[in-house]
């Protein structure tokens, strides 16, 4: 829809759709991270692809989602029918965790993502999939972050992983803050941003976990996709080992196809404790030189850590 500026409207409405609102745009592009979420230009359609791609996530989500995903989502009362308001979710959010969803304009470099984690927020998108697109949207959209992501962060064990996560982050930058060659200082920092990025696809985006029950999905790829959770679970095409650290930060991977390679967890205890162990190999100097390969470290990225070690 023709929008003048946010909140001015000329036009039949295509509300918050990814990649067609123009106020977020501009808010990226004058660098503005933080926004607000302007509940109320949501279109008909919007709401109408939110209805659909929860409907149709019900029936999988008890069937391959973890327990403490089902629980989180009992507990935020997310509607089934309309985009959830980022008020509302943190209403119920906040007093089990501390954890609060806050709305970006998109893309968050990584120390900035890790850090906010580290201070118990979740960097949010608000925009929405068309819903001509509703299986495949290379990124993220409110659906996969607030119904992906969100139902996790009301679990304890899994919110201290995130927060210990963004500790890794910090320690990362402290260290390298004491590397006077600055190429050494841009290799350090390029390892080890790129095996931080590793743990968490492998884990918080795409982790599997042993239950009782078998097999069950925590990571927030798999949770926020009707195609992929099943495939992940079921089909022999997919490689699922019990995870370990070494495999995690030296292995690629690739974001726009199902993945063929997954990790499993035994609990959310063990998840913690892999993050603490992260910790301690950042430290140790065991992310300093890590495989080569995907994922690619944007200038951005790499910079927010910089930045970081001068303040
Ligand atoms: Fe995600």
């Amino acid at each position: 829809m023709p929008r003048t500026s946010e909140g001015t409207l000329t036009g039949s409405a295509p509300g918050l759709t990814t990649g067609l609102t123009p106020f977020i745009e501009q808010a990226r592009n004058q660098g503005q991270l933080y926004i607000r979420q302007p509940w109320q230009f949501y279109s008909d359609d919007n709401h109408r692809a939110w209805r659909t791609l929860y409907e149709r996530m019900v029936p999988r989500w008890e069937k391959y989602a973890n327990e403490r995903f089902l629980e989180g989502l009992a507990a935020l009362s997310l509607s089934p029918d309309r985009v959830p308001k980022l008020e509302d979710v943190n209403r119920f959010l906040s007093p089990l965790t501390g954890f609060r969803a806050r709305a970006v304009s998109g893309y968050v470099p990584a120390y900035v993502f890790f850090d906010c984690l580290r201070n118990r927020q979740f960097p949010t998108t608000i925009t929405i999939r068309s819903g001509g697109k509703l299986d495949y949207l290379p990124e993220p959209d409110i659906f996969h972050d607030i119904a992906g992501h969100v139902p996790m962060h009301t679990d304890q064990a899994f919110a201290d992983t995130l927060v210990r996560f963004g500790q890794c982050a910090r320690t990362a930058a402290e260290i390298v803050a004491g590397i006077r060659n600055p190429e050494v200082r841009v290799q350090r920092m390029t390892s080890i941003i790129r095996g931080m990025a590793r743990f968490f696809w492998f884990t918080v985006e795409f982790g599997l976990m042993r239950t009782g029950l078998g097999l069950r999905a925590y990571g927030s790829g798999l949770l926020s996709s009707f195609g992929e959770i099943e495939y992940a679970i079921t089909s022999p095409d997919v490689q699922r080992y019990p995870i370990r650290m070494e495999w995690v930060i030296n292995q690629c991977f690739e974001i726009d196809h199902y993945q063929p390679l997954l990790f499993v967890v035994s609990g959310f205890d063990h998840l913690y404790s892999l993050a603490d162990e992260l910790e301690h190999w950042v430290r140790t100097g065991r992310l300093d030189n890590t495989a080569p390969g995907e994922p690619g470290i944007r200038e951005a990225d790499l910079s927010s850590f910089l930045q970081a070690t001068l303040s």
